[in-house]
């Protein structure tokens, strides 16, 4: 299969639709990530979902709406639901994704056997036209193979899919760089994914305290099925260091580092790569080192780093080895 390049135009956008509407899987830009999208009622193509990114089955899928009315179409939770009306309120469109009691009419594959399914409203002008043309809602995990960076450009997806997809639609870079903020709230709310949407933002929205999910290979009761795989790896080695550690660099190290250190890094070490830590540039950062062959990625990580939620745990996760 040749896979097409589009462009944000509606007319391409019309053509994206069309190929979803025939069973195609269609990569498209959210404010995350790209997401790799399906029709969210077409077990077809949800099943190409898993086989072309080498997903696990038991690993659900976030259905993408974008209209607040649509939560009716794949979710039982009724539209004044309180928590829920309100988060949308505060957070939709955005990366905020809310799992609820799924439609037990909706087909299984939509959420991977789950009595749950989890939905948003991305805040990307394309991804919204691109589900209102397509008419139904789009499931769509991050478009990248499975255990790979996510991507955070047409490119990325391309690096991962070529050959795989119908179409990728290239929609410049991603605004935050990390996937959404996954926020259970069927019983007291607890953040199953951490990111850019802080836990402090959702409880002053809220009104009441949000836990966080501790991730854990061993537990048998996995909250977020996601949670159990390694994720967000590059190929190289990633070292978490503070400022104040010594670090052995050799000439195939890259250095992430918080963009105020930037200049004194690439003073320090003129001879290697060195690129700023944010949550924008994180995944690009681990795909550049893997092109460039390099075996290590030194990441300083200090309290302007730690502090965000979203951007520590993915660092985290990557540094499991
Ligand atoms: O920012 C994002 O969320 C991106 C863009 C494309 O929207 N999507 C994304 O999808 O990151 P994916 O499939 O790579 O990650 C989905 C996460 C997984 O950790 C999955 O386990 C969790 O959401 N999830 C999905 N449905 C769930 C459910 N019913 N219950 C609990 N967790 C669920
Ligand atoms: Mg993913």
């Amino acid at each position: 299969m040749k896979t097409i390049m589009l462009s944000t135009d509606q007319a391409d956008i019309n053509i994206a639709a069309e190929l979803l509407q025939n069973s195609e899987l269609v990569a498209f830009p959210t404010e995350t990530v790209y997401g790799l999208g399906a029709s969210a009622f077409d077990e077809k193509a949800i099943e190409k979902i898993y086989q072309v990114k080498g997903r696990p089955a038991d690993n659900p899928l976030i259905v993408h709406i974008a209209d607040y009315q649509d939560i009716a179409k794949i979710s039982s939770v009724p539209l004044d639901h309180e928590q829920l009306s309100s988060l949308a309120q505060a957070f939709w469109p955005g990366p905020l994704t809310i799992v609820v009691d799924r439609n037990p009419l909706t087909p299984d594959s939509i959420a991977a056997g789950l009595p749950k399914v989890a939905i948003r409203m991305p805040n990307h002008e394309v991804a919204l036209h691109l589900i209102r043309a397509t008419g139904t809602p789009l499931v769509a995990p991050s478009a990248n193979l499975s255990g790979r960076p996510s991507p955070t450009q047409a490119q990325h997806v391309l690096a991962d899919l070529d050959g795989a997809i119908a179409a990728v639609i290239d929609g410049g870079t991603c605004s935050v760089g990390i996937e959404s903020t996954v926020l259970d709230i069927t019983q007291s709310p607890i953040i199953l994914r951490p990111g850019s949407i802080t836990q402090s933002e959702i409880e002053m929205v809220l009104k009441t305290p949000v836990s966080l999910a501790l991730a854990s290979e061993t537990s048998d009761k996995v909250a977020s099925p996601g949670m159990k795989y390694r994720h967000y790896a590059p190929r190289a080695q990633v070292l978490l260091k503070h400022p104040s550690d010594k670090i052995e660099i050799t000439t195939s190290t890259l250095l992430l580092v918080p963009p105020l250190l930037l200049a004194s890094y690439q003073k320090q070490y003129p001879a290697n790569k060195t690129e700023p830590l944010t949550s924008q540039n994180l995944y690009a950062s681990f795909r550049l080192a893997d092109d460039l062959q390099l075996t290590t990625i030194v990441v300083m990580v200090d309290e302007t780093i730690s502090s965000q939620a979203g951007l520590f745990n993915r660092l985290q996760k990557a540094a499991q080895s």
